[in-house]
Order: C-alpha cells, then sequence, then structure tokens
C-alpha cells in the first residue's frame, strides 16, 4: 500500500470527491491512464500534463480485460511504491487505484468495440486487446472526466484507437501524444523491457535501427514493397520472430499501394525475442 501522504483514491466516489472540488475552483483537469511499472516515457507524459493542465490525475491499474489467457496478466510487474514516488516527484495531483472488482464486478457484462484504425496490426495478434483496451478507457474517462487525456505514441495503433473512440463517443476530451521515451540505444521504453534478459536486451536496439532505415528509405522515395520487404528480412534476422513490419496510413493506418509514399505514413513493427513482444513506430513522410 502506499502511505496517506501521497494523494491517491481507490474509489471512484473518493476520486470524484477530488476532481469536483478542482471543477469548483474551475481548474482544468489532465488524465494519464496507465498500467504502472512506471518509466520514464511515463514520467513525461504526467510532465506534459501538468504543462498543460492545472491538476493531473494518473491511474495505476492493471487491466485484465487486455490480456487473453496464457498471456502475462499475472506476471505484470506490479511495482506500486516505486510508481507512486514516480509520480510525486512528476507533481501529478491525484493517483487513483481502482481495483479489479470495483471495475468489472460480478456480472460486469458492459464492452466497447472498434472497427477502423483497431483492425490489423496488433488485433491480427491479440485479437482481444483493443476491446479490452476500448472498455477500460471509457469507464476511466466515465469515472475521470477529464479535459485533456494523454497517451504515448509508442503504442500509435492505442492513440488513433482512443482518437476515435473519443470522437465516434463524444468524449468531450481532448487527447494529446507524448513522444516515445527511448533508451540509449533507441530501444523504445516500456514496461515490458524488464522481461529482457543481458542477451535480449543487447540485441533489442536494433528495432529502433530497422525502422529508421524503413522510415528513411520510404522518405528517400523507395517504393513501399521493396523498402518493406527489406525491413522484413532485417527484423528476421535481428529477432527470434516478427509479428509484422508494415508501413501505414499515418491518419488512418490504412493500408498503402506498393509504390513510393504520397502522403504522411507510420511504419510500425511487433518483433519477439524470447517470449517478449517489442513493439515500436516512426513517422515517415513523402519526399519534399
Ligand atoms: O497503454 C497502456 O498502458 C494501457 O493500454 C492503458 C491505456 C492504460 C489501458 O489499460
Amino acid at each position: 500500500m502506499i502511505t496517506q501522504q501521497i494523494p491517491h483514491a481507490t474509489t471512484i466516489s473518493a476520486l470524484r470527491t477530488r476532481v469536483r472540488s478542482w471543477r469548483e475552483d474551475r481548474l482544468s483537469v489532465g488524465f494519464v491512464p496507465t498500467m504502472g511499472a512506471l518509466h520514464d516515457g511515463h514520467v513525461s507524459l504526467v510532465r506534459l500534463a501538468k504543462a498543460q493542465c492545472d491538476r493531473v490525475v494518473a491511474s495505476v491499474f492493471v487491466n485484465p480485460k487486455q490480456f487473453a489467457p496464457g498471456e502475462d496478466l499475472d506476471a505484470y510487474p506490479r511495482t506500486l511504491i516505486d510508481d507512486a514516488e514516480k509520480l510525486t516527484d512528476a507533481k501529478c495531483d491525484l493517483i487513483y487505484l481502482p481495483t479489479p472488482e470495483a471495475m468489472y464486478p460480478d456480472g460486469y457484462s458492459a464492452g466497447v468495440t472498434l472497427k477502423g484504425p483497431a483492425l490489423g496490426l496488433e488485433s491480427a495478434i491479440r485479437p482481444h486487446f483493443f476491446d479490452g483496451v476500448a472498455t477500460v478507457v471509457t469507464k476511466l474517462f466515465n469515472q475521470v472526466r477529464p479535459d485533456m487525456a494523454f497517451f504515448g505514441e509508442k503504442d500509435y495503433q492505442q492513440l488513433l484507437v482512443i482518437r476515435q473512440l473519443v470522437k465516434d463517443l463524444d468524449f468531450p476530451i481532448n487527447v494529446l501524444a507524448g513522444e516515445t521515451g527511448r533508451d540509449r540505444d533507441g530501444l523504445a521504453l516500456s514496461s515490458r523491457n524488464a522481461y529482457l534478459d543481458s542477451d535480449q536486451r543487447s540485441r533489442a536496439g536494433q528495432l529502433n535501427l530497422i525502422l529508421k532505415a524503413f522510415a528513411a528509405a520510404l522518405s528517400g522515395g523507395a517504393s513501399t514493397s521493396d523498402a518493406t520487404a527489406t525491413a522484413l528480412a532485417a527484423a528476421s534476422d535481428a529477432f527470434d520472430a516478427v509479428d509484422y513490419v508494415e508501413a501505414r496510413c499515418a491518419a488512418t493506418l490504412a493500408e498503402l499501394g506498393d509504390g513510393p509514399i504520397d502522403r504522411p505514413v507510420r511504419v510500425l513493427a511487433a518483433v519477439r525475442l524470447g517470449s517478449t513482444r517489442l513493439i515500436d513506430n516512426m513517422a515517415a513522410n513523402p519526399p519534399a
């Protein structure tokens, strides 16, 4: 448990009481949803939220609905004391810690499903994932009722799914993106990097290099099919398995034709080192 000195709420009513008092003082509210095991990427999202809003709520909730049976729900790192320290240092005003029983009580039956940007890529490998994310984020948005919500670009498909959710369900929330935080070798920061052993960790930085080369080839006028084939071959050499390496429309994640790109594009990849999945993405723009 975290101490009483750190402002936190474990129930919806305690959360709402605090947020209501801010609203009465006409203060704006930013929200950073997380599953804990916080790293510098999360901390920079909280700092971004603090720069944009008067008060910031961060939630820590490992959402069972976005894990399929056999995935790492039980093994997912839970580091609440450390998370609370990081959030306090980043001047987060309230940590929201809902319990699984409060989020999904016996008899819980609602779910949120999206198509559009949720189709393909992550969904092809983890078909349950975006329904679980959209469901919990809808509930968290209804509970916190923020003015702004902050998501990392590292989970680019998730970011577009959340933007679509906000648009389709008329949430009066402005969604802002934070840049991907990276280690020195370019590896995108992720709570799951903690699963990598030292050999895997030394290989993991290759993903950044492969995506950089992929984006540079597209921006330099290479055909999408050639650049994709080269990136896929490099990823297959570097990693134990490749789930996908693709270039998609940056705005919608629609598939592209074979030729050179003619609009802003995102190159996206998911690969495996042992049983650890790494995902990352990068922007590519057509030649000027
Ligand atoms: O990105 C995450 O950590 C999770 O998918 C989120 C948005 C907190 C929902 O559980």
